[in-house]
This record gives structure tokens, sequence and C-alpha cells, in this order.
């Protein structure tokens, strides 16, 4: 039962983190809503989260900053108790072709979308321990899977959570906490908006369901992944992405 137990998401503002959010609230979860800076996004999440009747706490931090996410989630225990379910689901682009790519654009990205996630399981890890229990799902992509000319920097680190996402799961599952990863395709949120529309309508042609997904196409299966039916998988990358991928 997920009922009254916390969830902490990270970007939770909008996209696909604010669906995850709202469908964990009609599940029963408090909401621990982690955003970088659009306070405004943030407080409608929270206010969505709390028309379902479960609690929304917001948190404004940089994912990248690990001595913020670690007093963050300090806060969170204080505030909401133990985090059952961790999604670490922000995340950016900073796509150029390789030779154009500046050092600094291969880092932001591995800063936000690897090392963010690090830092929110390494600063949760012993709450987990001493749950024995629990669910971490890391936000992929298919871009980890396949590669995509342009997205260096991205592909190796959503490549890089699937690596992590596999040790984590190893070492949590002696005490049954389980870590998966969910490979998203191409995604109606705006990030993909910000695409040129020639990209946008090369990659439809590409999905053979011949439509993009929506936020809540990837909130079902998080949930899923959340919920006690599935207790029997750890390690795991679930691709959904309308067969993009296979
Ligand atoms: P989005 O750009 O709409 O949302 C990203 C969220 O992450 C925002 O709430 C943003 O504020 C937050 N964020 C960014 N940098 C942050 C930082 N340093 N600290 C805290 N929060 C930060 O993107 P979307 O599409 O909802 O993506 C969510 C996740 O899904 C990302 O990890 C993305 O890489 C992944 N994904 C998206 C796909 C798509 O087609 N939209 C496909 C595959 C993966």
């Amino acid at each position: 039962m997920l009922k009254g137990k916390t969830a902490l998401i990270t970007g939770a503002s909008r996209g696909i983190g604010r669906a995850v959010a709202l469908r964990l609230a009609q599940e029963g979860m408090n909401i621990a809503v982690v955003y970088a800076g659009n306070t405004a996004a943030a407080e409608e999440t929270a206010r969505a989260v709390r028309e379902t009747g479960a609690q929304a706490n917001l948190y404004a931090c940089d994912v990248a900053d690990d001595a913020a996410v670690c007093a963050l989630c300090k806060r969170v225990a204080e505030e909401m108790g133990p985090v059952y379910a961790l999604v670490n689901n922000a995340g950016i682009t900073r796509d150029k072709l390789a030779a154009q790519m500046k050092e600094e654009d291969f880092d932001a990205v591995l800063d936000v979308n690897l090392k963010g996630a690090f830092h929110f399981i390494r600063h949760t890890y012993t709450g987990f321990l001493r749950q024995r229990g629990g669910r971490i799902v890391n936000i992929s992509s298919v871009v980890g899977l396949m590669g995509n000319a342009g997205q260096a920097n991205y592909a190796a680190s959503k490549a890089g959570l699937i690596g992590l996402t596999k040790s984590i799961a190893r070492e949590l599952a002696p005490r049954g906490v389980t870590v998966n990863a969910v490979a998203p395709g191409f995604i109606d949120t705006d990030m993909t908006r910000a695409l040129p529309d020639g990209a946008r309508e090369a990659l439809q042609a590409q999905i053979p369901l011949k439509r993009l997904g929506a936020p809540e196409d990837v909130a079902a299966v998080v949930a899923f992944l959340c919920s006690d039916g599935a207790a029997y998988l750890t390690g795991t990358v679930i691709p959904v992405d309308g067969g993009m991928a296979m």
C-alpha cells in the first residue's frame, strides 16, 4: 500500500515529473515536490496534488548541488517522514554535435542528469536501509540505450543512469528496496516542444505506435514500479516509447 507514504520527485514542477507527482498522489502518497527555480509552476503542481487529498511540500533545490541535496533530504525526513519512493526525474539537455560541444555543456548535463540522481540516492540511502523497503525509480531515456547524434552528453548521462540503477539495485536488494529505470521515448513536454518542427516530425515517424507519448504514459509505469505489485522487479530498464527502441 502506498497510501500515506512519502514520495520525493525531482523536477516535479512540470512535464513528466508533474505527471508522476499527480499519479502517485492519486495512489494516496504525500509528495515532496523538488524543483529548480520556477516557484509558480511548482506551486501549481502542489495545488493539484492537494486537490487529490494528499499532502504536498515544496523544496527548491539544484539537484547538482550535493550539499543542498543533503540539507533537503534531512528536511524532508523531518517534515514528511522517511522517503518510500524516490523518483529521480530532473533533467536537462544541451544538444550540439560533439565537435562543437563545450566541456561545460558536457559537465552541466552530467551534473544534473547523472550526479543529481546519485546525490539523492546517497542522501536517502540510510533512510532506505532503516525502512527495509522502498522504491527508487530513475528516469533514463531511449537515447541512453540507442545513442543520438547531437546528444553525446545527454546519452552518456542517461546510459550512466542505467549503470547507477543496476549497481544500487544490487546494493539495496538485501534490504528489500527495489531500484529500476524507465526509459521514455519521445514524450510531449516542454523539453521536446523546444525541438524544431522538422526534428519532431522525423522522430514521430520512427515511433511504431505513431504518436508522441504523454507524460501520463510515463507516470503510469513509474506508479507501477512504486506499487507492491512490482516487488519482484529490480535493476530493470523499462522503455516507455511506443516501440521506438525495440
Ligand atoms: P522538462 O524540461 O519539462 O522538465 C524537467 C524538470 O527538471 C523541470 O521541472 C526542471 O525545473 C527540472 N530541473 C532541471 N534542472 C534541474 C536542476 N538542476 N535541479 C532541479 N530540477 C531541475 O522535461 P521532461 O520532458 O518532463 O523530462 C523529465 C525527465 O524525463 C528528464 O530527465 C528527461 O531527460 C527525461 N526524458 C524526457 C523525454 C521527453 O521526450 N520529454 C524522453 C526521455 C527522457
